[in-house]
C-alpha cells in the first residue's frame, strides 16, 4: 500500500494546529500508520531538504525547520501521495486553493504549515529518514 511522509512544520505545531491538521487528514480517509514529535537540528533539516541545497532559500528554510518541534506522520492509502499534495495546496498559501490546508493555515511561502512527499521515490526516502520499520504500523501486530 502506498505511503507518504507528512510534517506539521514548526509554525503549525507552535500555533496549536497539530490536532486540527491530523483530524483533517483522517477526515479525508488518510490512515496514520506512524507518528512522532521531534526537533530537527540544523544539520538534520539540511539533510532532509538536501534536494534544495542550491536554492537561495535553503539556509532560511533549514533554520526555520529546525526552529521548533515538528510532528511527523506516515500516511497510508491508495494514491496517498497525490491526495495529500491536493489537500495541502500550493507551496505559497496565497496561491493555494480555498479549503486546502495551506490556504487555511499557511502564513507565508516558507511558513506553510505542512510538508508532503512529492513522489514514490521521495516518499520512501523521506520515511526512512525518520522512521524505522518498528515505528510503522501498517498491519495489525498479530497478522504474521
Ligand atoms: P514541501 O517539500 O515542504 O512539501 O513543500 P513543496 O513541495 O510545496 O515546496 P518545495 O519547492 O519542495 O519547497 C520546500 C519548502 O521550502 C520553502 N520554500 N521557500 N522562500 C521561497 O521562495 C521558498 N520556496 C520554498 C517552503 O517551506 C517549501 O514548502
Ligand atoms: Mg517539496
Amino acid at each position: 500500500m502506498e505511503q507518504t511522509l507528512t510534517i506539521i512544520k514548526p509554525d503549525g505545531v507552535a500555533r496549536g494546529l497539530t490536532g486540527r491538521i491530523l483530524e483533517a487528514l483522517e477526515n479525508e480517509g488518510m490512515k496514520i500508520v506512524g507518528t512522532k514529535m521531534v526537533q530537527l537540528t540544523k544539520r538534520g533539516a539540511e539533510g532532509f531538504y538536501q534536494v534544495h541545497r542550491h536554492q537561495p532559500f535553503f539556509d532560511s528554510l533549514t533554520t526555520y525547520m529546525s526552529s521548533g518541534p515538528v510532528v511527523l506522520a506516515v500516511l497510508e492509502g491508495e494514491g496517498i501521495i497525490e491526495r495529500l499534495r491536493q489537500l495541502m495546496g500550493a507551496t505559497d498559501p496565497q496561491k493555494a486553493a480555498p479549503g486546502t490546508l495551506r490556504h487555511r493555515y499557511g502564513l507565508s511561502i516558507q511558513e506553510n504549515v505542512i510538508h508532503g512527499s512529492d513522489s514514490l521515490d521521495t516518499a520512501r526516502w523521506e520515511i526512512a529518514y525518520f522512521f524505522s520499520q518498528m515505528e510503522i504500523h501498517s498491519r495489525p501486530l498479530n497478522s504474521g
